[in-house]
């Protein structure tokens, strides 16, 4: 049967929903897929992981751009040869050429620094027993991680300013800020440009060396690409998964606690974060052929949204999956958080040290951590950001 042609749940007032997982929860036991004003989305475990890995889904970058008006120009061109643009050969040769700066050696290598920038942002704060987390630490942390990786330590500043905009051909604003993400594209490639020219004179094993020296020619066009792809992946993304977990600590003393007994518990602490609150409940595919799934047929042209936030909690895979637990034992299943194949996250190390160095830094300094004051959380579509989250201990 087509998809099209099927009966199936909405699920477009998501945000409206008093609880939004409770809400796709409800979906979810109606049925594996429901109907959007956008496309498709599906629930389960093994139908997201199954879509995320198929080769003929394409991420649908070109068809957002469509969406807000935009079928040529600057815009279009970046966004048809970026790294979520690419399908098949000319995305894997990408990949290749960022892949050494984001091996989990590489993530270890950052690691002594990340740790000393955490203990930098939490210093003005920890004798005061209170902060908004979000303006602390979570937000200036993953641009100044993000300059440690291109050993660029004074310019952190100017890449979370370019993240902010490169991040709006997400947002559907297209039509009000275009002319400054154009600016912010040749920004970038101009400072990628010379960044790549010093370090071929002086090589060494930042992020920007790795593309200078890769055995492969790769254009400045690419080169920029690829940093644009980095800075506007690896900010706004990692801020709303710090925010969150540390909320769900402030929500689950019993759990924090537990960690501040246990520090070994850290990794699966990150892990069982990235599991509950997954900050991009959404991942986006289109089908570039007729693909067929539990005998749906999803057209050509199909757009679907893999649910991460409910495959995250699919009782067939985490048992009593809706219980925030650090010390639970996932065996070899695996969240989709960081979606899958071919466009897998390529920041998940990172990412991971950053949550990790920022949990292991915090958990002893703050006994009683608690909510100072009610979240200010963002929509759920997109990257789910926490806007303000106030904190004490
Ligand atoms: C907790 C933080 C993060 C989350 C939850 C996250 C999530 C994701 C997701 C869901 C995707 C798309 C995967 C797919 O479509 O299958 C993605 C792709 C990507 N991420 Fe992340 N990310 C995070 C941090 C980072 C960091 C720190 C960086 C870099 C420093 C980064 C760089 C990228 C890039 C470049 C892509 C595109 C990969 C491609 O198209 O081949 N991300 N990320």
């Amino acid at each position: 049967m087509r998809v099209d042609e099927l009966e199936l749940p909405t699920y477009d007032d998501l945000d409206a929903a008093s609880d939004f997982h409770a809400a796709l929860r409800e979906l979810s036991e109606q049925s594996w897929i429901a109907r959007g004003a956008l496309g498709y989305a599906v629930f389960d475990h093994e139908a997201g992981n199954a879509l995320l890995r198929d080769r003929r889904m394409a991420f649908p970058a070109i068809e957002l751009l469509v969406l807000q008006g935009v079928t040529s120009g600057p815009i279009w061109d970046r966004n048809q040869n970026g790294l979520m643009g690419r399908s098949g050969e000319p995305h894997t040769r990408l990949r290749r050429m960022l892949a050494p700066a984001f091996t989990p050696r590489a993530a270890e290598r950052l690691r002594p620094q990340l740790t000393a920038l955490v203990e930098e942002l939490w210093a003005p704060v920890q004798d005061q027993g209170r902060c908004e987390f979000v303006s602390t630490l979570a937000e200036p942390l993953p641009s100044r991680a993000i300059a440690a990786l291109l050993d660029v330590p004074g310019d952190a500043p100017t890449l979370a300013r370019w993240s902010v905009l490169l991040q709006e051909v997400f947002k559907m604003r297209l039509a009000e800020v275009g002319p400054q993400v154009e600016q912010a594209y040749a920004e970038v490639r101009e400072y990628v440009v010379d960044l790549l020219e010093r370090r071929r004179a002086h090589p060494g094993e930042d992020l920007a060396s790795v593309l200078a020296t890769a055995g492969e020619k790769i254009t400045d066009d690419e080169a920029a690409i690829l940093v644009s792809s980095v800075i506007s992946g690896g900010t706004d993304t990692t801020t709303a998964q710090l925010a969150h977990g540390l909320r769900l600590f402030a929500e689950h003393p019993d759990q924090w606690q537990a960690l501040r007994e246990d520090p070994s518990l850290i990794d699966q602490a990150v892990e069982e974060v990235l599991r509950y609150e997954p900050i991009t409940p959404f991942t986006a595919r289109i089908a570039r052929e007729d693909v067929e799934l539990r005998d749906v047929t999803m057209p050509a042209g199909t757009v679907v949204f893999v649910c991460a936030a409910t495959a995250n909690r699919d009782p067939q895979v985490f048992e009593e999956p809706e219980r925030f637990d650090i010390t639970r034992d996932r065996g070899t299943s695996s969240v989709l958080t960081f979606g899958f194949g071919a466009h897998y996250c390529v920041g998940a190390y990172l990412a991971r040290a950053e949550m990790v160095e920022t949990f292991r830094y915090l958990a002893p300094r703050t006994p009683d951590l608690a909510l100072d004051g009610e979240p200010v959380l963002g929509p759920t579509t997109g990257i789910y950001a926490v806007e303000s989250l106030p904190l004490s201990w």
